[in-house]
């Protein structure tokens, strides 16, 4: 056995530019398209993993509660990946802790998952290259394959467990967007978005939206190198609407928005039309990542912060790759 048995990481959320949604294959989570992101700053999960030769089962603690059996057995099962690797059969305490609401409409599981697989691989002294790490977070949270890199990372699907990764295409200073997230709701969601993976070949939209991916990719790969604000405007909001297509055509129908996410959406595009450089973007949820371009986040900050129905915004600058922490 290594020495240590116990490790510590932080890990970012990120927010995608053009999403994943869909598995090929739901156990590997193999995406049903490749899919861009930036890792936001400012937030983050810090988990720590001890190996104790004593326990007979995992234990993860959240926040200083043990956590529901079903997270529990979610992250043992992330355990279980990296005890196959390192060849032993050790139980674990996982502690984790972020410092944003896990209700808030943040990708929590994409930070934590990134926290806890770093955490976990480096206390059994496995060191593990960028792409490796990459690919077994993947296995807990098809998202968290992304929170291993800092600034702005892509997903490639791949065509197997071998090749579905994250790389790292540009760093944070290349172009410093804000993303003002506009918090409308920190209710949990009904419908997490594991079970909405495998609605997502139900809409019969599905197919269209994952065939016009690589344009979209290209597009906004293109803008970011770029830095071509009005170009990746129009692909993230495209490509979001995609995706909330999808889930609005899948049986059962699944509806993140709420009246006020709307309300965002609107007060966007009109602050956009003003020439603010502002877009906006939606995960599996109802709150609203809004974009800007550098120098615009104070005054939309503002405005946000006057819409009826906005309860609180953060904001997030590009974000750093998961990293170890000392013990
Ligand atoms: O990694 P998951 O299973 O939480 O899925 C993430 C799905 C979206 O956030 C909606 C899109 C994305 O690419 O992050």
């Amino acid at each position: 056995m290594p020495p240590a048995l116990v490790a510590s990481a932080q890990a970012s959320p990120n927010i995608a530019l053009v999403k994943y949604w869909g598995n090929r294959d739901d156990d590997l989570r193999l995406p049903s398209n490749g899919s861009l992101s930036m890792t936001l700053g400012g937030l983050h999960t810090v988990a720590r993993v001890a190996f104790d030769p004593a326990a007979t089962v995992d234990t993860l603690v959240i926040a200083g509660q043990v956590a529901p059996p079903a997270a529990r057995q979610r992250v043992a099962q992330q355990l279980d990946l990296v005890r196959a690797a390192a060849g032993h059969d050790l139980r674990a305490r996982i502690d984790s802790s972020s410092n944003f609401p896990s209700g808030a409409g943040i990708a929590s599981s994409a930070s934590a998952f990134a926290a806890i697989t770093l955490a976990a691989t480096a206390a059994c002294g496995l060191a593990l290259d960028a792409a490796a790490l990459s690919r077994l977070a993947r296995r807990g949270s098809g998202s968290a394959c992304r929170s291993v890199f800092g600034g702005f990372v892509e997903w490639i699907a791949g065509d197997g467990d071998e090749s579905s990764y994250a790389i790292p295409l540009a760093p944070g200073e290349h172009w410093p967007l804000i993303d003002l997230v506009a918090v409308v709701s920190q209710a949990a969601k009904s419908t997490g978005s594991t079970e909405g993976h495998r609605l997502a070949a139900s809409s019969p939209l599905q197919t269209a939206r994952v065939a016009d991916t690589p344009r979209r990719l290209s597009a906004c790969r293109q803008a970011l190198l770029e830095r071509d604000f009005a170009r990746l405007a129009e692909v993230v909001e495209l490509d979001s609407l995609m995706m909330h297509a999808v889930m609005m055509t899948s049986s059962p129908a699944l509806v993140y928005w709420q009246p006020s996410t709307l309300t965002v959406l609107h007060a966007v595009a009109e602050w956009r039309r003003q020439g603010h450089e502002v877009c906006a973007t939606v995960d599996a949820g109802p709150n609203v990542h809004c974009l800007c371009a550098p120098g615009q986040a104070a005054v939309v900050k503002a405005k946000l912060q006057d819409l009826p129905g906005v309860d609180l915004v953060f904001e997030c600058p590009p974000g750093e790759a998961a990293r170890l922490l000392p013990n």
